[in-house]
């Protein structure tokens, strides 16, 4: 549901956190295959205008078109970053070669069947140099479908000085189909009253051996599985699911 991205656009910073440790290691991860990253999904390009910052050429994409006007708004003076609209399905950029790229938080997620991941895996292939690498955090399907009462989330920071932001959300997950379906209701106060609106997602789980295949297919082959960001080995027990691949 892309629309749902288009209305969080404005406040997609609304929880002003240091996220600096997170950025890090995505900068540290990318030095080790070179400085030209491409980061699909990226929503505003925080992370990508971060990197850039800190020396990278960066080419971050997002199919919501009002999250790149958002990241422009915010980054135009962030020199090498490069933010486009584009889907991960089906996206041809001029330039190819790049050394890096990630796709972090469950974000590939958002694609609803594994039809799109080989789509996704390939395009994402044809701009990668050999030996580039692919780095992924994803989720395993879990064996129990579940259901989670409603929470209330404020901004660990407040970002904004002129509205408040809070969102309501509640989850369920099915195991017969392996999707999770997050409803949140986002608000919005400012100096005229409250305003709300509806933010619904789907996120769909796949089974190792269809993600693996998929990578195959795209031309990588996977160098570690890992199950946190300090590359723990995984194990078969292990829902979080982190890979790290090269393209042959
Ligand atoms: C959870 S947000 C990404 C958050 C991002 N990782 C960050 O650091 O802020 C997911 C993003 O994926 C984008 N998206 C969904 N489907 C996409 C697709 N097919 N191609 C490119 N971007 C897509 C949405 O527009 C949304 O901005």
């Amino acid at each position: 549901m892309i629309e749902d991205y288009a209305k969080h656009a404005a406040i997609w910073d609304w929880d002003g956190f240091d996220n600096s440790e997170e950025y890090n290691y995505w900068r540290k991860y990318a030095e080790q295959y070179g400085k030209k990253v491409l980061i699909p999904m990226c929503a505003l390009g925080q992370i990508g205008a971060y990197m850039a910052n800190s020396g990278f050429h960066v080419t971050a994409f997002d199919i919501t078109k009002e999250m790149i006007n958002e990241g422009k708004k915010r980054f135009n003076t962030v020199p090498n970053l490069d933010l486009r609209v584009a889907d991960i399905c089906d996206f041809d950029f001029p330039e190819k070669g790049f050394d890096f790229c990630f796709i972090a938080t469950q974000d590939l997620h958002l694609l609803t069947n594994i039809e799109m991941v080989r789509k996704a895996f390939k395009s994402i292939s044809g701009h990668l140099r050999k030996g580039a690498c692919i780095a992924l955090e994803l989720v395993l399907p879990k064996f129990e479908s579940y259901e989670c009462p409603v929470r209330i989330f404020h901004p660990r920071v407040p970002n904004y000085i002129d509205k408040n932001i809070w969102k309501e959300s509640k989850n369920r997950y099915d195991s017969i189909s392996k999707k999770q379906y997050i409803e949140q209701i986002v608000y919005i106060q400012d100096n005229k009253g409250i305003e709300s609106f509806n933010y619904s997602v789907v996120l769909q789980y796949f089974e190792r051996d269809e993600i693996l295949q998929a990578l195959s297919y795209a031309g990588f082959s996977v160098i570690g599985e890992y199950t946190d960001r300090n590359k723990s080995h995984w194990t078969m027990s292990d829902k979080d699911w982190l890979i790290e691949a090269i393209k042959q």
